[in-house]
C-alpha cells in the first residue's frame, strides 16, 4: 500500500459506503482527508477516522453546489494549506426503477448532484493543486451501458465517464492524474434497500449472481481501487475508468453453461 502521508484529501459524499471507507483508508495510509456529504453522519466518518489517529475535518454541505465546493476546498486549505487527491464520489440513483415518465426536475436534480456536482469539486479545487495531484470520479457500470440503473442515473454517470477523459486531455502537461471508478453492485446505504429486500425473501444468495465472482462488493474493495488511482503506483494512467464490478461489464448477458 502506498504510503500518503503528508497529503490531504477530500472525499465527498463521505457520510457512509463508499466515501467513508476511502476516506478511512486514505486516512489509514497516513493522509489528512476532507471528507464532506449533505448529511450529518459525515461527522461521524470524520470522528471514526480521528478515534482511529488520524486527521479529519467534515464539512456539511451540498458538494453539487459552487458554495459547497468553495467550503470543502477552504476547509481543505484551513487544515493543511494544500490539496493532493480530489475523490468526487458523491452520488444519488434517483429511485431504482427504470420509468419513462421521470418529471424533468427529478432527471435534473440526478445530473446536478451525478454529473454536475463533480464538475463544481474539481473545477473549484483544480486551482490549488500542483503537479503529482489526483482527480478520482466515481462514474458506475451504469454509465459503460444500459440495464444497471435507472434511465437519468445511467446517462448520469456516461457524463461522468466522458468528463474524466475531457479533463484528462484539458489537463495535458500539467501533470495531475484524473481516472474514475466504476462500480457494480456494492453494499453501501444506497443500495440498502435491495439487499434488505432479498434479505427479507431469504434470497440474499442471489445477489451479484450476474457477475463471474458471483457476489456483491464490499465498499472497501471500491476504496483499495481508488487508492491505487490516488497513489503514484498508478502514476501513468490517465483519463482511465476502472471498473470495480465482480467482471459483471467483462461479460455479454449469455449463460455460459460451460461454468455452472
Ligand atoms: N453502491 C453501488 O452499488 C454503486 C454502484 C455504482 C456506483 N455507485 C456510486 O458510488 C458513489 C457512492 O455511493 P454509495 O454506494 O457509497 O452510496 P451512499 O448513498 O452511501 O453514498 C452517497 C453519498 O452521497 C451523499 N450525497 C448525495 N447527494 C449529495 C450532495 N448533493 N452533496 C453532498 N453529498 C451528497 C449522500 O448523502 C451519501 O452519503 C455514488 O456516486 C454512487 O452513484 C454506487
Amino acid at each position: 500500500m502506498q504510503d500518503f502521508t503528508g497529503k490531504t484529501a477530500i472525499i465527498t459524499g463521505a457520510a457512509g459506503g463508499i466515501g467513508r471507507a476511502t476516506a478511512r483508508l486514505l486516512a489509514e495510509n497516513g493522509a489528512s482527508v476532507v471528507v464532506a456529504d449533505l448529511q450529518d453522519s459525515v461527522e461521524d466518518t470524520a470522528a471514526l477516522i480521528r478515534d482511529a489517529g488520524g486527521h479529519a475535518r467534515a464539512v456539511v454541505t451540498d458538494c453539487a453546489t459552487d458554495a459547497g465546493a468553495k467550503a470543502f476546498v477552504a476547509a481543505a486549505l484551513e487544515e493543511t494549506g494544500r490539496i493532493d487527491i480530489l475523490f468526487a464520489n458523491a452520488g444519488i440513483t434517483g429511485g431504482l426503477l427504470p420509468r419513462l415518465d421521470t418529471p424533468s426536475e427529478d432527471f435534473m436534480e440526478v445530473m446536478r448532484i451525478n454529473l454536475l456536482g463533480p464538475w463544481v469539486a474539481i473545477r473549484e479545487a483544480l486551482p490549488q493543486m500542483k503537479a503529482g495531484g489526483a482527480i478520482i470520479c466515481t462514474a458506475s457500470v451504469a454509465g459503460l451501458r444500459a440495464g444497471a440503473g435507472p434511465i437519468p442515473y445511467s446517462a448520469s454517470k456516461a457524463g461522468v465517464i466522458n468528463l474524466v477523459q475531457s479533463l484528462a486531455m484539458a489537463l495535458s502537461g500539467r501533470g495531475i492524474r484524473i481516472n474514475g471508478v466504476a462500480p457494480g453492485l456494492i453494499e453501501t446505504p444506497m443500495t440498502a434497500p435491495l439487499y434488505d429486500a432479498a434479505r427479507a425473501k431469504g434470497r440474499e444468495g442471489k445477489i451479484g449472481q450476474l457477475n463471474p465472482l458471483r457476489r456483491g462488493g464490499q465498499p472497501e474493495e471500491v476504496a483499495e481501487a481508488v487508492l491505487w488511482l490516488a497513489s503514484d503506483a498508478a502514476s501513468y494512467v490517465q483519463g482511465q475508468v476502472l471498473s470495480v464490478d465482480g467482471g459483471l461489464s467483462a461479460q455479454l448477458p449469455f449463460t455460459p453453461k460451460w461454468s455452472s
